[in-house]
């Protein structure tokens, strides 16, 4: 709660700030939007128009976060939200990132299922003058100025954090890891990998033995982990690129017969209900925070934005990280 209430703040006035000082400087906005001409023929009080290209259901993290933007950019608020959920296929996300541009939306924003593959719609994005915003997820393309912003998560230093405390807390002893990798291609799954990598390099304790995909969900977490017991027998701890793939290596570690937390640990992403309460019964060892609350600040960019300011091209939201003490602590006033 208390860190939730930290982050709005400090990304509000981040926003705001941006606005002040840089309204009239030919920013990261682009200038020359759709938006701009409604405001050059006074109709930048009206209804703002909103695409927001999501990346499916795959997740309780995804979850929260739908419900986040579909509560932050409401009618109520000013806005005409167009949702669409690409069900995890990149093809699905640039049909509705067309279909809103053929719709003359004021903005886009969208949370890219891949890192790659995007300069063609973006570009077809920015000949309509339509701005750009990416959640959550970054993209690869050559030309930076296809987005305004990026507002999400820091994912190497998400992987980072975990390897650290694995190494800290679990590598004065050899321990063997199988990883449970997100969806191949996307930028949490490419960047916790790394990140978890790097931070482990260092300690000659902590090997991994066996990285797949899982593809960010409860059910191919689990059938990955069966086949991982089946093929090791000298496991001792799962690193899971997101809660639900570590929920899922709990039902296989437990249907195996073995104790998840204790005689197989488990490490993950996301901090989401379900993997606090794991983590506060001790099924979980750690977990570190990715903030699925990124609605308000989406509001608050494109308000930004539309009033004629201009926001910084990248905005890192703060993450926290829970032991199984203070999950129990924090899990009664947390919102997801
Ligand atoms: O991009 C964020 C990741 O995507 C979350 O960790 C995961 O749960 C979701 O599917």
């Amino acid at each position: 709660m208390i860190h939730i209430r930290m982050h709005r703040r400090t990304m509000a006035a981040g926003i705001a700030v941006l606005a002040l000082a840089l309204t009239g400087c030919g920013g990261s906005s682009g200038g020359n939007t759709k938006a701009d001409a409604g405001k050059a023929t006074g109709s930048s009080d009206k209804v703002i128009k909103v695409g927001f290209a999501q990346v499916g259901a795959e997740s309780g993290w995804r979850a929260a976060n739908t419900k986040s933007i579909q509560t932050s950019i409401t009618a109520a608020n000013g806005f005409n939200l167009k949702f669409s959920d690409a069900q995890q296929k990149q093809e699905n996300q640039i049909s509705a990132i067309r279909s809103y541009i053929a719709q003359g939306v004021d903005y886009i924003a969208f949370s890219p299922v891949v890192v790659s593959g995007w300069d063609q719609v973006l570009g077809e994005a920015k000949a309509a003058k339509i701005p750009v915003i990416l959640t959550d997820r970054a993209v690869d393309v050559k030309d930076k100025s296809l987005y305004v912003t990026f507002i999400g998560s820091d994912f190497v230093e998400e992987g980072k954090r975990v390897g650290e405390w694995v190494s800290t807390n679990l590598g004065t002893k050899p321990i063997n890891v199988v990883e449970l990798e997100g969806t191949t291609g996307s930028a949490p799954a490419i960047d916790r990998k790394k990140g978890f990598t790097d931070a482990i390099a260092s300690n000659p304790n902590v090997k991994v033995i066996a990285s797949q995909t899982g593809n960010f969900t409860r059910a191919e977490g689990k059938t990955v982990m069966e086949g991982f017991l089946q093929a090791h027998k000298d496991i001792d701890l799962v690193f899971a690129h997101n809660d639900d793939m570590g929920l899922g290596a709990i039902e296989a570690i437990e249907a195996a017969g073995k104790v998840p937390g204790k005689d197989i640990k488990v490490v993950s992403i996301d901090g989401v209900k379900d993997g606090m309460t794991a983590l506060a019964d001790g099924k979980i060892n750690y977990i570190v925070e990715c903030n699925q609350l990124l609605g308000p600040d989406l509001a608050d960019i494109i308000k930004t934005l539309h009033g004629g300011g201009t926001v910084q091209p990248r905005i890192v939201t703060k993450d926290g990280a829970f032991d199984q003490a203070q999950a129990k602590e924090a899990l009664p006033s947390r919102l997801y």
